[in-house]
């Protein structure tokens, strides 16, 4: 038996697989991004996107055995991200996990999607110190983890309403920018300036986060401009906000919890103007952030969860269901 898992990850918008051997490299990784598809229907649709991931799934999968230069008969085991996610795109990965373990009689191990984003800094060359605070903003969620060690998660905060990516995405539909919001809000930023003065919600206030008011306020703001939006401010302001937010509620983790690193993990840990500012602005604790190709969903970091799941606490159950809604703790 090879030291070798499958990895397949369908919780969202991205038809994902990966070969990940038991030391965490990554020898292959495809992603099919179904952008596309909901840039044209102005944002994520689940039917759509539980229909592009049953016609995908298979070849993704077999487009990173080739990569890897591996057959599945070759892999230890197959892990496949169970929750939380959209249910129908869920079923489809979990299905053909499923059924791709059985045809080889493998086992199949069940992985919290949240718990992979935290892996994503696994793949790299650096090696977490723990204890680490973490910090997790994707599409879906926003939280505050403090990890004693590998594995071992308290939840210290999360958000009230949305999650900054969730509101990236709306507020660059408002401005007429197509979906998915981050990339394509950061680049206009940079050209804009913080001339707005949006709110930044609780900012002194805990460990929680809120952004729905800070998506109010922008759409407030931009009824009001009119036809002559001056975009690149707009976009400038929003991602000053955000960020002013999210770098206030990790020091202050940080300042609790005096952890040995900073980890910050999650899609809009690709963002530029995050990465910059939490260089220049943390201080006294090691920043760790995963490689831009493993910030954004991927299923090269359900393999990292995956085997570090296997080792702790073995395989799934074969029936084992989709979670739409899934805590990061109790994770299987
Ligand atoms: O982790 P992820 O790929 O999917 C979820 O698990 O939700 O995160 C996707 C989110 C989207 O909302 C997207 O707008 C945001 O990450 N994102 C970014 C950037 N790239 C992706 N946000 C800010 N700046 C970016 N460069
Ligand atoms: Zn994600």
């Amino acid at each position: 038996m090879s030291d070798k898992l499958l990895a397949i990850e369908t919780s969202c918008d991205e038809t994902a697989a990966a070969v990940v051997d038991a030391d965490l490299r990554v020898h292959a990784s495809v992603v099919h991004s179904q952008v596309d598809l909901h840039a044209e229907l102005g944002g994520v649709v689940p039917e759509a996107a539980s229909r592009e991931h049953a016609l995908r799934i298979m070849p993704v999968v077999r487009r990173a055995l080739e990569d890897a230069g591996s057959e599945l008969g070759d892999m230890s085991a197959v892990a496949v991200t169970r929750g939380p996610g959209l249910p129908g795109c869920l079923a489809v990965g979990v299905t053909a996990a499923k059924g791709l373990a059985l045809s080889r009689d493998i086992p199949v191990v069940g992985v919290n999607h949240l718990e992979g984003h935290l892996f994503s800094v696994e793949l790299g060359e650096r090696e977490v110190a723990y204890p680490a605070v973490v910090l997790l903003v994707s599409g879906g969620h926003c939280m505050l983890v403090h990890a004693a060690e590998r594995g071992q998660y308290e939840l210290l905060g999360q958000t009230r309403d949305d999650s900054p990516g969730e509101a990236y995405d709306k507020v660059a539909r408002e401005l007429g920018l197509g979906y998915p919001g981050g990339p394509v809000i950061d680049r206009l930023a940079a050209d804009g300036e913080d001339v707005y003065d949006f709110p930044r919600p609780l900012l002194d206030d805990g460990l929680d986060f809120s952004f729905s008011g800070l998506k109010t306020a922008v759409r407030r703001r931009l009824d009001a401009a009119g036809d002559d939006v001056p975009v690149a401010d707009f976009a400038a302001s929003f991602a000053a906000a955000c960020m002013d937010v999210l770098i206030a509620k990790l020091k202050r983790a940080i300042a609790e919890r005096q952890p040995r690193s900073a980890v910050v993990v999650g899609g809009v840990a690709a963002s530029p103007i995050l990465r910059r500012r939490l260089d220049a602005e943390l201080e006294g604790v090691e920043l760790i952030l995963p490689s831009m190709r493993y910030a954004t969903d991927n299923a090269a970091m359900i393999g990292a969860a995956g085997w570090w799941r296997l080792e702790h606490g073995g395989p799934s159950a074969l029936d084992f269901a989709v979670a739409t809604r899934l805590p990061l703790a109790g994770t299987r």
